[in-house]
This record gives structure tokens, sequence and C-alpha cells, in this order.
């Protein structure tokens, strides 16, 4: 049976903000400039977009076919559409998915809220030792455990009101909110005396800096980014209405992640290239030690810019990493919502419980819990690793050969030119990818990673 009072988006717009806004976020502003950095500028860049486009963009695609084919969670959509069959066990991975990733995305979510009340209370400014600020707040065990809860609160109340009064309207607020102050940022950085450098890392390729691991990388990379394989876009199709074009919305929504990758790395690289004897390759530290550095001494004449453009920085990365966390929100919500017959804030306040239990692990393993290792991994980590690594690509593989040879192709037509109302000229390219391509590229990659 299904419910027929699910909750809808409202129009195009407010469906193409939400899916973004759950795509762009610390994947872009944060994890994408440290790939580029530490795998060689251009070249990783166009392996990643290879990825994004060939890989990502089809099981994007077969995730909104799930989700608006089912009108269901991402647990009771492979209920619907397979029943009886084990194909339930890739929602439920969707379900484990969203809180794994949710829990350690609250850590750095949390630590970028610390950032931006630093930068606007004027303490990320003058000379002074920023690895040591960055480390010493990370472990201490009390401060950075406030910041997890505030944040995860903060995606509570957006998830608890609905997804039109709460995931629709915020992200049609935040999502321009983001974009205008990467474009204010941008310009400001491109008209640094290192831009020009900074361009030429980011646009010219040197392909001898291909590797396997710069391919894996970027395969990973692609993933996280577009948060592909744990159903967030599957349950925010479950809300799309009859009349939404499936494939140009998932290109759009990949076009805009991947700008908003690409002029991040335009606002942090020529900032960084300005300021001598930094290095691009920091690592995840780059974010947090390497530009408030870069902050400070590129706009030492000026202080006040450098005070505002470290304060738009984190406020921007702070608002990404909102608009990400709502969307794994919804996918657990949904399903405890639905699969229990719990009103939307209850369902919510359990997701929003177990998240603050798992993320004050993954938060504490940087300082009291740092001995706690699996695999040699802290749990941090270890989620980060499960996810992205694991349950991202393997789901993914499901997902596609699911769409592309289990669902009848009836529905999967239905679904790509919305009942027969669109004319699709690359139908048969899509799902070319959707059952070769995408499965096959991702098991080669993700066995690849599993055993080396
Ligand atoms: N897609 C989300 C991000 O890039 C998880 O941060």
């Amino acid at each position: 049976m299904q419910n027929t009072n699910r909750g809808s988006f409202g129009g195009r717009l407010g469906i193409i903000l939400a899916s973004a806004g759950s795509a762009v976020g610390l994947g872009n502003i944060w994890r994408f400039p440290t790939e580029v950095g530490r795998n060689g500028g251009a070249a990783f860049i166009l392996v990643y977009l290879c990825f994004v486009f060939f890989l990502a963009m089809p099981v994007m695609v077969s995730e909104f076919i799930i989700g608006r084919a089912s009108k269901a969670n991402t647990v009771d959509s492979y209920r619907r559409l397979a029943p009886g069959k084990p194909w339930v066990i890739v929602g439920f991975l969707g379900v484990l998915g969203g809180i794994l990733v949710l829990s350690f995305y609250s850590v750095v979510a949390g630590w970028t809220l610390h950032y931006t009340i630093s930068s606007l209370a004027y303490q990320l400014t003058g000379d002074q030792d920023y690895g040591a600020f960055f480390s010493n707040f990370v472990s201490n065990p009390w401060q950075p455990l406030i910041y997890v809860a505030v944040f995860l609160l903060l995606t509570h109340f957006i998830v608890a009101r609905g997804v039109q009064a709460g995931i629709e309207r915020y992200s049609k607020v935040m999502m321009p909110a983001l974009l205008v102050i990467i474009l204010v940022l941008m310009s400001c950085s491109l008209s640094m005396p290192g831009s020009r450098e900074g361009l030429q890392f980011l646009l010219h390729p040197d392909f001898s800096k291909v590797t396997a691991s710069v391919v894996l990388s970027a395969m990973g990379q692609a993933f996280f980014s577009l948060s592909v394989g744990i159903g967030c876009l599957a349950t925010y199709a479950s809300y799309f209405q009859r009349d939404v074009p499936l494939v140009s919305s998932a290109f759009s929504v990949c076009f805009i992640d991947t700008m908003v990758a690409i002029l991040s790395g335009f606002i942090i690289f020529p900032a960084v290239f300005s300021v001598p004897g930094v290095e691009v390759d920091a690592g995840p530290g780059l974010v947090y030690i390497t530009l408030p550095n870069v902050f400070n001494m590129a706009f030492s004449d000026v202080p006040v810019i450098g005070y505002l453009f470290s304060s738009l920085f984190y406020i921007l990365l702070f608002l990404a990493a909102l608009t990400s966390s709502i969307s794994m929100h919804e996918i657990d919500t949904a399903f405890i919502h639905e699969k229990f017959h719990l009103s939307r804030p209850r369902a919510a306040a359990i997701v929003t419980a177990v998240c603050l239990v798992l993320g004050a692990a993954c938060s504490l393993s940087f300082g009291p819990w740092e001995k706690i290792q699996v695999c040699d991994l802290r749990i941090f980590d270890l989620f980060d690793y499960l996810t992205a690594k694991f349950i991202m690509p393997l789901c993914s593989i499901f997902i596609s050969l699911f769409v592309g040879w289990i669902l009848e192709r009836k529905v999967v037509q239905n679904e790509l030119t919305n009942d027969g109302t669109l004319r699709l000229r690359t139908a048969r390219f899509l799902i070319l990818l959707i059952r070769w391509v995408a499965p096959v590229g991702v098991c080669i990659i993700f066995l690849n990673e599993l055993f080396s």
C-alpha cells in the first residue's frame, strides 16, 4: 500500500536546491581542495569529472528512479519494487550509512561552527600557532562535543519541520546564500597576487601524476560529494512530483555540485599560492590550519579584509555542512517515521539521539579515546572508511544493478520519460551506463580498494 499522506516538494527549484544541497557539503569545500592539493591538481580534477558524469550520475538517476517509483523510504522502496527479495538489505545498508556519515560529519561540522564563531569573535587573527589552535580544540574532551550537539540540534530542527516547511524552505534560503558567498570569496581570491599560480595548478593537468591511488581517490570523492549510495537521493526523490524530469534534475545537481567544488578550489588555491612557504598538499588540515594562516598573512596590511574573508569562508562551510546533514538525517527519519508510525518530530529525535552518541564517540577519538582503534583506525576514521570506501560504493553497485537488471523495464522507461510525456534522446546511453558501466566500473575500483 502506498502512503498517500507523505510530504512532497513544492516545485522544481526546491527539488534542485534541496538535492544540490544534499550533494554540496564539506565534501566540496573541505575534502575536494584537500584531495586536489594532495593528488596533483588539474589531472585529478579531470579524472574526477569522468567519475561524476559516467559513474556517479547514472547511480544518482537510478536512486531517483527507485525513490519516485516507490514513493517510500529507502528500505520500503525495495520492499515495494521487489517484494520478498533480499534487495531490502541495500535499503538497510543505506539507513546504516546515513547514521554513520551523519555521526562523523557532525564532528567536522562542529569544528566548522567553532571556527565560524572564533573568526567572528576576532580569535582567528594575528600571528599565532594555528596548528596548536586546531589540535588543542579537537583533542579537548568537552568543547567539540558541545558543537556536535548544537549542529545536530540545528539539523534536527529543520528535518522535524517536514519536507516542504523544513528541508525545501531552508534549502531555498541556504543554497543561494552559499552561492553568493562563493562568488564574493572567489572574486576576492582571484585578485590576490598568487592567483595566476593557483589557477595554473587548477587548470593545467600533469598526467604523470595520475596513479592508481589518484584514480581511487577521485572515485571516492565523486561518490561522497554527490551523496550517492546511501539512499539520500532516493528518499528525496520519493517526494518528487510526477512531472519532475529525473535525468535533467540529476544533471543539474551534478553540475552545481561540481561547480561548487571547482569554485572552492578557485577560492582556496589562489589564496594559498599568494603566501610564500605554504604547502598546497597540507591534507585535511588545509582548511583549519593552513587557511587561517593564509588569511592572516595575505591580508596583514588590511586585517579587516582578512577578518571578513575568513568569517565568510567558515559561514560558507557551515551552511554547506547543514544542507548535506539534513539529507542524511532525512534517510533515517523517513524510515523510522514510516516504519514505526511515529510522528516526524519523534522519529527525528531518535535519529538525533543516536547520532549524538555516535558523534560523541567520533569526536572523542581525537582526544581521550584516541587509543581505541579498530584495524588501526580511530573511531572517526573507521566511520569515514566504512561509509565512503565501503557502504557507498557497494550500495551504488547494487542500486545500478537493481535498476538496470531487476526493475521492470517499463517502470524505468516511465520514470525516465515521465510516463511517456518526455522525449529522452540519451535514454539508451543512460541505460547502458546504468546496466554496465556504473556497476562494472565501481566494482573494479571497489575490489581493488578492498584488497589493497
Ligand atoms: N555530499 C556531502 C558532501 O559532499 C556528504 O559533503
